[in-house]
């Protein structure tokens, strides 16, 4: 979604900011915007479409001089993408500009009460009220301006803010939507997201909730909302530099795809000492696992899909009953959560809006959460009870592959890690299921070599109209994650199936050459499924059957057939995914799509 940069340096900030800009581009946008002070007034240009309209209309910045900007990528929430809906939005007198990711949820109110002090409104946005509110507050003091605002506003919010009397600062602000300050030398930063001044540098300070930051050239200063200096604890960021760039790859996502082995060992390794799983600073007990009478997952998208293998295999170990909701249908339906529910809480990147607000229902209802997250200090994370991170680095491509691929491996820890407090398996099936562990990221290197296979399959399939997933128990959750893949980056209509569902209404949409991508990786299962392609067959479909090498059958009714490595049942999604990944990817490349960065989508979905 929306992403923010500022810059306070000696450099000409324009540049700075458009290659800030660049760095979310991921994110999701549809319009950009700088606004850069040059000691005197604050020169604004904005305009709607990619980032490079924006940097062709202000020669890559060089036209606009100034070493202090803030500059924005607008995902359209309050008004459609159009040049005046751009941010940054200014006030009546050009005193204040503004960027802001998150909403102002009462802006309509705080609109009228403008409207009758006389200010003019030129854009649809929400934004705007925060720009004209600031100079109405205004009387000399910024930071007092802020604070007044503060009080005013609802929603969630990070803002960066330039004001033109005291051109030598930014101010920058947030609540729910996330902000960072960049450290360098003689030069500060702001940013939504790290890439974004990775370049730069590695030291930030994470601003909380309602911290202000009042930044100069040479200095940080961070208050709270009454006006107290706030001490805060720098942050060393390691990530690679590299981790965050294409690195000769041409898309992110395949970039993501293959660093699958090294992201899945990252996350198990320093987890597992002399023989043992140890989860970072997990505080679950055998006691409190004990007492728990369910399991409740909540998570969104893909995340949601982790989820529900996730059901299978917690299930399996524990036997606690597990429940899993789309985060946004929990907090609407008056989940039955209490102190005796433990909440799973899945998110890559610790800031998706449904998500953070269904764990506020479950705190709120008493249970307590353990969230799996791949930001470090993103919101769901700090409020959380107990978090495991997943070691996937920076994923940018906006489908998520390598961070699920490790949300997966942190649900299988954590439930053979419960399963064994719980006293529940046997110490030769807990080192069968640390073995196995241990060898998916070797599993997926011998998968990612066949890639061609599935690039070749591609090549026949990439003009289908729809295509199909069916399997059964971990493998519909396999073909929900498949479908979504495919559909979200090459815009082929698809649908995920349980297999025994098929026949119960869907089956009628398959008709002569319908692709059909049938799992059969559970041994238990294999015979059903069979059946279920038959079904298929019978009725013209063309079936890519995917199955463990111990199942060469699969060749007596599939079209064509791709054979992952086995392992033990619960842990076979993680290999079962990356063909299907593989597939998505090729099929939205030989269709030319914007695999990166799929229309209408944002990485982060920091709205409701
Ligand atoms: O950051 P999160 O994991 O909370 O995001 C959840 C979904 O928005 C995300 O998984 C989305 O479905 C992906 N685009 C799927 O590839």
């Amino acid at each position: 979604m929306c992403g923010i940069v500022g810059y306070i340096g000696e450099d000409q900030a324009a540049p700075i900011l458009l290659n800030g800009l660049e760095k979310l581009e991921y994110r999701g946008y549809d319009s950009a915007g700088v606004a850069v002070c040059d000691g005197g007034s604050i020169q604004v240009e904005k305009c709607k479409g990619r980032l490079k309209v924006l940097a062709d209309l202000i020669d890559q910045g060089e036209k606009i001089p100034g070493t202090v900007g803030i500059g924005h990528t607008r995902w359209a929430t309050h008004g459609k993408p159009s040049d005046l809906n751009s941010h940054p939005h200014v006030s009546g007198q050009g005193k204040f500009a503004v960027v802001h990711n998150g909403i102002i949820e009462n802006h309509l109110m705080l609109k009228e009460f403008l409207l009758k002090q006389g200010k003019q409104f030129l854009s649809e946005t929400d934004t705007e009220v925060v720009a004209h509110l600031l100079e109405y507050y205004y009387q000399g003091d910024v930071l007092d301006a802020i604070i007044q605002v503060l009080h005013q506003v609802e929603g969630s919010y990070a803002l960066g803010i330039l004001c033109e009397d005291i051109p030598d600062q930014i101010f920058a602000v947030r609540k729910q939507s996330p902000l960072i300050i960049g450290l360098g030398q003689h030069e500060n930063f702001i940013a939504s997201d790290i890439p974004a001044i990775l370049s730069k540098t590695r030291e930030i300070y994470r601003l909380e909730n309602n911290e202000i930051a009042q930044i100069k050239k040479d200095q940080v200063m961070i208050y709270d909302l009454e006006k107290n200096i706030v001490q805060k604890e720098r942050c060393h960021i390691d990530w690679d530099i590299s981790a965050a760039e294409k690195g000769g790859y041409e898309h992110f996502m395949f970039k993501e795809i293959m660093e699958q082995p090294k992201a899945i060992a990252d996350t198990i390794q320093p987890r597992i000492q002399e023989g043992r799983i140890v989860l970072d600073d997990m505080t679950l007990t055998k006691e409190d696992l004990e007492q728990f009478r369910k399991i409740s997952i909540v998570a969104c998208g893909s995340a949601y899909h982790v989820g529900v293998v996730a059901k299978y295999v917690i299930e399996k170990l524990t036997r606690i009953p597990v429940d899993i909701d789309v985060a946004s249908e929990f907090r609407y339906r008056n989940p039955i959560i209490d102190e005796k529910v433990l909440v799973i809480v899945i998110s890559q990147s610790g800031e998706t809006a449904d998500t953070l607000a269904a764990l506020h229902e479950a705190k709120r209802l008493g249970a307590r959460v353990l969230s799996i997250v791949n930001v470090v200090g993103s919101a769901i994370a700090n409020e959380s009870d107990d978090v495991l991170y997943t070691w996937a680095g920076p994923e940018i491509s906006v489908a998520t592959t390598k961070a699920y691929s490790t949300q997966l491996t942190v649900v299988y820890l954590l439930a053979v890690y419960m399963a064994d407090l719980m006293g529940l398996i046997s110490r030769q099936e807990y080192q069968g299921y640390l073995d196995d562990l241990c060898h998916l990221p070797g599993q997926i290197e011998m998968i990612l070599k066949k890639k061609d296979q599935l690039q070749t399959l591609a090549s026949r399939y990439f003009n289908a109209k729809d295509i199909f997933f069916i399997g059964r128990n971990i493998d519909y959750a396999m073909s929900l994650e498949g479908s979504l893949k495919l559909k979200e980056i090459s815009y082929i209509h698809s649908e995920a199936y349980a297999a025994g569902e098929l026949k119960h209404g869907t089956i009628s949409l398959i008709e002569d050459g319908t692709l059909v991508v049938a799992l059969a990786t559970q041994d238990t299962l294999f015979e059903k499924m069979m059946s279920n392609v038959q079904e298929v067959t019978a009725r013209g479909a063309v079936v890519l059957g995917l199955t463990t090498e111990d199942h060469p059958e699969m060749e007596k009714s599939a079209t064509h057939t791709f054979y992952i490595p086995k392992t033990n049942d619960l842990m076979l999604a993680s290999l079962a995914v990356i063909p299907l990944q593989l597939f998505a990817y090729y099929v939205a490349s030989m269709k030319g799509c914007d695999i990166d960065k799929p229309r209408n989508l944002a990485k982060s979905v920091t709205v409701e």
